[in-house]
């Protein structure tokens, strides 16, 4: 068995650390604040269909393939003791005016022609499936496959885990893997500075996202993820078990900046009032921003380095829905065995061609 350093502990570094350890390796997580970053602070859409963008078709692909592995994650982390709170609920995608519907159209007939199971929805179906939606929402795209999960249940279940299989956690800022052994390379949107085959591959991607609760007397929050794009920006609606409601997220390039801005909350309010106007009474509980690792061509950077160091970063708007591939993949690659052949279009050497 092995000495693995896992550099980051957000849910691809804690999912690499739980699977790591229940195979019987000897796993250290260094983070200074383990189970926050980003990973605190999503939504928690597992949503492959619904994020997909034509011409990106290895991220669906990659994702796709991740959520697949999600129901036996899911259960094997609620076997270990705390339920990450997998949602069986689909997304429902609306469109609010004439192009917005035009582009709906234009996404389901590219996802059809891929094979993806859609349903496309009038106006009132989308409203007889979700009530508290806008009399203006002028139709809908019904994806029952993409999922969602409490991701802060989730990282309370993942640290639990790790807890249980001995993982170590350092509470340090690592600026330098030498020294660390075998490492496993988590460290979202901080990456770059700590390899130079990364520097300039993964970004910060700021995003801002709040937390909403139903007072009394209030429209309940949806049933399922509501997605839509609100003067050409996409917000979405994520419900939580205990009746709340995550709102998100803007998108901008603003470097290292974490700073919540009346813009964004602005945008993020306006945006949701227009889909779902009952949201004006809830209660604002709570407002942030992080920052997503981003990669210039969406994709992750998945697989070996060289020299004892394995990629697992650069997820985008994704981390949560590819951790378990991403765990599987550098489990292997501990493991001495070959990686999943899903993770192959993700491979960092994809960067070396790229420059050809
Ligand atoms: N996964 C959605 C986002 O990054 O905002």
């Amino acid at each position: 068995m092995r000495e693995l350093s896992v550099v980051g502990g957000g849910v691809i570094g804690l999912s690499v650390a739980w699977r790591a350890a229940a195979r019987g390796h000897h796993v250290t997580v260094y983070d200074p604040e383990p189970g926050r970053g980003a990973s605190w602070l999503a939504g928690g859409m597992l949503a492959p269909v619904t994020e997909a963008w034509p011409g990106e078709e290895d991220v669906l692909t990659l994702g796709e393939a991740s959520l697949r592995r999600w129901p036996d994650f899911a259960r094997d982390l609620a076997e270990e003791g705390v339920d990450p709170g997998l949602s069986p609920h689909g997304t429902l995608v609306v469109a609010l005016d004439s192009a917005d519907s035009g582009n709906l159209e234009m996404l389901a007939a590219y996802l059809a022609e891929l094979g993806r199971e859609v349903e496309r929805l009038t106006g009132r179906e989308v409203r007889r499936a979700e009530p508290g939606l806008a009399g203006s929402v002028r139709s809908g795209l019904l994806v029952p496959g993409d999922l969602a999960v409490d991701n802060r249940r989730l990282l309370r279940s993942l640290e639990h885990a790790c807890g249980r299989h001995g993982v170590e956690f350092r509470r340090e800022t690592v600026t330098d893997l030498d020294g660390l052994g075998d490492v496993v390379l988590a460290a979202g949107a901080w990456t770059g500075r700590l390899h130079p085959a990364l520097a300039d591959a993964v970004r910060p991607l700021k995003g801002e996202i709040l937390r909403l609760r139903p007072r009394r007397g209030c429209l309940p929050s949806p049933t399922r993820t509501v997605r839509a794009m609100v003067e050409g920006r996409p917000i979405y609606l994520v419900p939580r078990d205990d009746g709340g409601l995550v709102l998100g997220a803007t998108q901008y390039e603003a470097g290292f900046d974490e700073t919540v801005t009346v813009r964004g909350v602005r945008e993020l309010l306006e945006g949701a009032e227009r889909v779902f106007p009952g949201i004006t009474e809830y209660e604002l509980v709570e407002t942030a921003a992080g920052l997503r690792a981003a990669s210039v061509d969406t994709m992750p950077f998945i697989g070996e380095l060289g020299g004892g160091v394995f990629a697992a970063t650069g997820h985008h708007r994704n981390g949560l829905l590819m951790a378990p591939v991403t765990a599987d993949a550098a489990v292997a690659w501990l493991d001495g065995g070959p990686l999943p052949d899903e993770v192959a279009a993700a491979a960092p050497s994809r960067r070396s061609e790229e420059r050809v």
